[in-house]
């Protein structure tokens, strides 16, 4: 397949300064596009700009939860590079909590301020600039399993997950008069920072935990799969598809694995 799947797009990917961010920018410019990394971490995501080549990659500080910042980061894309035809709002935040009993609601507002306000706020300014633009455009949400299940995370983070999910749906209704078309990725568990801080795990420990729930053995998520996805729904071969949550799990959503061993330890006599 072509190395050069994003050539003369523009692409801004929020909470690129790491992990499924990070991965997902060194794709989409391996693959031709123009990547604005926005991010509250500027010393980490100028680096990583820096280290994709200014050529390709710039940063701007961008805090989601404040509209004013996605605003101006949406200005700064299209005014250094005459247009925007990619959003991808990655940047999330997930905050412990034991229980719904013990739920901190100071916690639970800021995560549904980083992952709902500042997806809405991305899916606004993104639009608004594709719209005005008369650009086709593609935006791209991070889910998660947590948009449609519940224990892969706090009440806040599953709440928000599944609103993200929400936002796309709504977003696609209307987007899709304009031609712009508005997708989820919702992986399972991926050894990144957020993730290993959660589990209190290595990332070798958070990728064991989650192959031992998969049912496809053999292979490990990783945050390149992730981005991978991203990169089918930023180019033109998903050009028909809009409102989809393409889940990135291994089978882990779809498949019981614990009455799957049972049953397979029965037929085995054991
Ligand atoms: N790692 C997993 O297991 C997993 C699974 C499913 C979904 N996700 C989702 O993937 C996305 C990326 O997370 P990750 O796992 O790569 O973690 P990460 O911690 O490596 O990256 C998250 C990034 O978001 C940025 N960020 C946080 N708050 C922000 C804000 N207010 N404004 C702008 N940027 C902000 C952080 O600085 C960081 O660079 C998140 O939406 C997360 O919920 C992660």
């Amino acid at each position: 397949m072509s190395k050069t799947r994003l050539e003369g797009k523009v692409a801004i990917i929020t909470g690129a300064a790491s992990g499924i961010g990070e991965a997902t920018a060194r794709l989409f410019a391996s693959n031709g596009a123009t990547v604005v990394i926005a991010d509250i971490q500027d010393k980490l995501g100028t680096a990583v700009a820096a280290s994709i080549g200014a050529d390709k990659c710039s940063y701007v500080h961008c805090d989601v939860t404040d509209e004013a910042q996605v605003e101006s980061a949406v200005h700064y894309a299209v005014s250094k590079h005459g247009h925007l035809d990619i959003m991808y709002s990655n940047a999330g935040a997930l905050i412990l909590s034991p229980s719904i009993l013990e739920l901190n609601l100071g916690d639970f507002d800021k995560v549904m301020s980083v992952n709902v306000r500042g997806t809405a706020a991305a899916l606004k300014h993104a639009g608004r600039a594709m719209v005005a633009a008369g650009i086709r455009g593609s935006i791209i949400c991070t889910g998660s399993i947590a948009s449609f299940q519940s224990g892969n995370g706090p009440a806040g983070y599953t709440t928000s997950k599944h609103a993200v999910l929400g936002l796309v749906k709504a977003a696609a209704a209307d987007l899709g008069r304009h031609g712009i078309r508005v997708n989820c990725v919702s992986p399972s568990g991926v050894a990144t920072l957020m993730s290993c801080e959660a589990t209190q795990m290595t990332p070798e420990g958070v990728e064991q935990l989650n192959s031992s729930a998969s049912c496809l053995k053999g292979a490990v998520l990783k945050a390149n799969h992730v981005a991978a996805a991203a990169l089918f729904f930023a180019s033109d071969e998903s050009e028909f598809i809009s409102g989809h949550n393409l889940v990135i799990d291994g089978g882990t959503t779809v498949v019981n694995l614990l009455t799957l061993q049972s049953v397979e330890q029965a037929s085995n006599g054991a």
